[in-house]
């Protein structure tokens, strides 16, 4: 062994030489981008209704879901086009929203906001979306609400799911935010439930730097979430039904719409989409293929039936066991040190969030909550604990020789895996 061969950490040379970051996204605009949103500066810069980008970006939206949904409302963030979902779904003080125990808290904070409850399930470890059985087990007479998250792009178990919500009379809220793009049995997400989210977040697949977009064929849905956030002229044009349209001049209190510019900077991440999607899923299954042969690593599970869209990071889980018990944040370290990007995955489960923990709902003093959640040893606690978070690859086949430094790097990391035990017990020290 010479001495280049060591552990970046322990004083050798780092398999990686490319500076982060290695994950760039979104994309810089190109010349067609620019020029739209000048010309958006100097002719509308606040839609009040639908015309002109907003309109155009949830005409396209459909399309892209295959025109399975009736409707598509544009929200000036994901947490917003969730918290009018919510509402219109009928979250209010007495009903419990089911939802999984890991995933990004938006997905189900609104919920406190219209003094609702969240009972948190476990997720199933092959999809890392809720879990049907735990779904079914979490159910009483207060539950009206399931939410699924295709957590990191991966479709929930559709079909066990919308039996359980079928038999118990529960609608189904899709928080897609990871998954644009995501197909299940050929079908895609978002058209599944009662309504679907999808944020448009700058880390997104699709983004508008700032935004959200929510899709529903249910009128009635429609219509409340449009009166939540449009007040005036939105409400006063879209809204169907003529008993709640009285409501237009107000709408229900809030202004929750997107801004031109971010319609604009989403439609053209939508055009862009197809490509930079077969892109990432070259790279992501080269990357897949060459981390199968390191021992301490799982990777990530796609099943047969479903299509990953945009994934959202790759996400493998670490083996402890298969790496002398060496704890994440040692290998973490050691990795780092090669020059690699990586983390652990941002979210902690959601039952460890003061919001979700604490007895009381904080938005309304005196409103009891019930602080449902899976009991240590759940699949949400294994993968909270053993996910790595690598970066999302786009670039194909540029980021080839990248990927491949990525797999030997994790490759040297077990070879040492003796001087790595020893550096973890005696930095333990
Ligand atoms: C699963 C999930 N739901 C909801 C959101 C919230 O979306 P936004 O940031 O657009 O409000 C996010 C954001 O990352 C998310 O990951």
């Amino acid at each position: 062994m010479t001495s280049d061969e060591r552990l970046a950490l322990l004083g050798g040379a780092p398999v990686i030489e490319q500076p982060l970051p290695h994950e760039v996204w979104p994309p810089p605009a190109d010349q067609t981008e620019l020029s739209e949103l000048a010309g958006q500066r100097n002719t509308d810069i606040s839609i009040k209704g639908n015309s002109g980008p907003i309109g155009r970006l949830e005409a396209d939206f459909l399309a892209f879901l295959d025109n399975r949904a009736r409707f598509a409302v544009t929200f000036n963030s994901g947490t917003s086009a969730l918290l009018a979902a919510y509402f219109a779904l009928g979250v209010r003080e007495g009903v419990d929203v089911v939802g999984p125990a890991l995933t990004y808290h938006a997905a189900l904070s609104p919920v406190f906001a219209l003094r609702g409850d969240v009972v948190l399930a476990d997720i199933d470890p092959a999809t890392r979306g809720l879990d049907p059985a735990a779904l079914q087990a979490a159910i009483t007479e207060h539950t009206k609400i399931v939410t699924v998250v295709h957590q990191w792009g991966h479709p929930c178990d559709m079909d066990a799911i919308l039996r359980i919500a079928e038999r118990h009379g529960l609608r189904v809220l899709e928080d897609c935010s990871h998954a644009h793009g995501s197909h299940y049995k050929g079908r895609p997400v978002g058209t599944f439930g009662d309504a679907a989210v999808f944020s448009l977040q700058a880390n997104k697949a699709i983004y508008a730097g700032e935004g959200g977009i929510l899709v529903t064929s249910d009128p009635g849905v429609h219509d409340r979430a449009t009166l939540l956030g449009h007040y005036r002229d939105r409400s006063r044009d879209s809204v169907l039904d003529e008993g709640l349209r009285a409501h237009w001049v107000t709408g229900y209190g809030l202004k929750l719409r997107m801004s031109p510019f971010n319609a604009i900077v989403a439609r053209h991440a939508l055009a862009a989409f197809p490509a930079r999607k077969e892109a990432r899923h070259r790279c992501l299954r080269y990357f897949g293929e060459q981390l199968r042969d390191v021992p301490y690593l799982e990777p990530v599970h796609v099943a047969d039936h479903v299509d990953m869209g945009a994934w959202y990071g790759y996400k493998p889980l670490y083996r402890t066991e298969a790496l002398g018990g060496v704890p994440r944040s040692v290998l973490i370290d050691a990795l780092r040190a090669e020059g690699m990007e990586v983390g652990a995955p941002s979210g902690p489960r959601l039952s460890t969030l003061p919001l979700y923990a604490r007895p009381e709902n904080p938005l309304f003093p005196g409103t009891p909550k019930k602080r449902a959640a899976p009991r240590a040893g759940s699949h949400a606690e294994h993968v909270e604990r053993h996910a790595l978070s690598l970066p999302t690859f786009t670039n194909w086949p540029e980021d080839m020789k990248l990927i491949d430094q990525y797999a030997e790097a994790f490759r040297k990391v077990d070879r040492h895996c003796d001087a790595l035990v020893r550096y973890a017990v005696e930095s333990r020290r």
